[in-house]
């Protein structure tokens, strides 16, 4: 088993499977957010906390952060509904799930959760950061997890941009890249997110793969990128904050075969744990913490520059970087 622990409750207020997936602690505390979503089953839920914090672990460590990775998931039933009472005794289940950990993973936001959220888990446990800053933490990460994306986009370069999904993170980015002066086009399972950012061009969820754009950028679940997909793609290059963009590794592989350059995922997404770490744990100023977000940016430009010199790919690079992170 390539996991140190996994631990599933089920949660004593809400009777919701509550699972917490530590990958590892080989860096340190094991440190990942808590995502709350529908899943057709808890099995479902499970399969993505084990991959989310593998991914977790790697994002740590290419960032340099004295840290593992884990994910806590709340696999909902689909079609529950969460109003204030049962949210908060599923956010109370979840601080007792990571409390029994004692200290060996700490949790942050993620899908389905936000600054508020983590003021709830951390009713019941200390371990979680992002509350808001008027309650002592750092507050939403969503900003410096577009930081670092931008950082990483600029060294890839372009003039238009595809965003894909307008949550927190992806309405920013899109709001960013216009502001640099970029072409945007965006789209959202959701279309009333359209009007979060005015002058970006709209297309349909099911278009944006094909959109005539120097950068794609995932910022919606997982898995966008698959044999089937990447035939459809005609941008150069892929970079965005979505974790797991790939189906599987091999994918990696395809898009390189059709010389498009894939930025890793848990490289690109790394801004909300960097500045949330530096900020919390460390005593960073924002200015501090951001600047270190920044450096994103050279870190991919690292893996680019081995990528061509090894006739690697960056995806390679960032894993063999995590690997020899991991063993020292
Ligand atoms: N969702 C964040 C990520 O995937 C998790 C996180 C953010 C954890 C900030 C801690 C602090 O990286």
């Amino acid at each position: 088993m390539e996991h140190e622990q996994v631990v599933i409750h089920r949660g004593a207020r809400s009777g919701l499977p509550v699972i917490v997936a530590v990958h590892s602690t080989r860096l340190g505390p094991a440190l990942g957010g808590c995502r709350i979503r529908a899943y057709d089953g808890w099995r479902a839920g499970l399969d993505d906390a084990l991959r989310l914090s593998a991914a977790m672990t790697a994002k740590c460590a290419v960032a340099g952060l004295a840290h593992g990775g884990g994910k806590t998931v709340v696999a909902l039933p689909p079609g529950t509904v969460l109003d204030a009472d049962f949210r908060l005794a599923v956010l109370h289940d979840v601080g007792d799930a990571i409390e029994s950990l004692a200290g060996g993973y700490a949790t942050g936001p993620d899908v389905g959760t936000g600054p508020a959220d983590m003021a709830a888990i951390g009713e019941r446990t200390r371990h979680v950061f992002c509350r808001p800053v008027a309650a002592g933490g750092s507050g939403d990460s969503s900003p410096a997890t577009a930081a670092g994306v931008m950082a990483a986009l600029r060294v890839l370069g372009g003039a238009s941009h595809a965003v894909v999904g307008l949550g927190n993170v992806g309405a920013d980015i899109a709001a960013r890249l216009l502001a640099a002066g970029k072409r945007v086009v965006v789209t959202d399972v959701d279309e009333a997110k359209r009007a979060l950012v005015p002058g970006a061009e709209w297309v349909a969820p099911d278009e944006i793969l094909g959109a005539d754009v120097d950068v794609l950028v995932p910022a919606a679940l997982g898995g966008l990128l698959t044999p089937a997909s990447v035939p459809r793609l005609r941008c150069r290059a892929v970079a965005g904050p979505a974790n797991n963009q790939l189906d599987a590794p091999a994918t990696a592989d395809l898009l390189h075969a059709r010389g498009i350059l894939w930025a890793p995922d848990h490289v690109v997404s790394a801004g909300g744990v960097v500045y949330a770490t530096q900020v919390e744990l460390h005593g960073a100023t924002h200015e501090a913490a951001l600047a270190r977000v920044e450096g994103i940016g050279d870190t991919l430009r690292g893996l680019l520059t081995a990528a061509s010199a090894n006739g690697t790919t960056p995806a390679f690079e960032a894993e063999e970087l995590a690997r020899s992170r991991l063993l020292t």
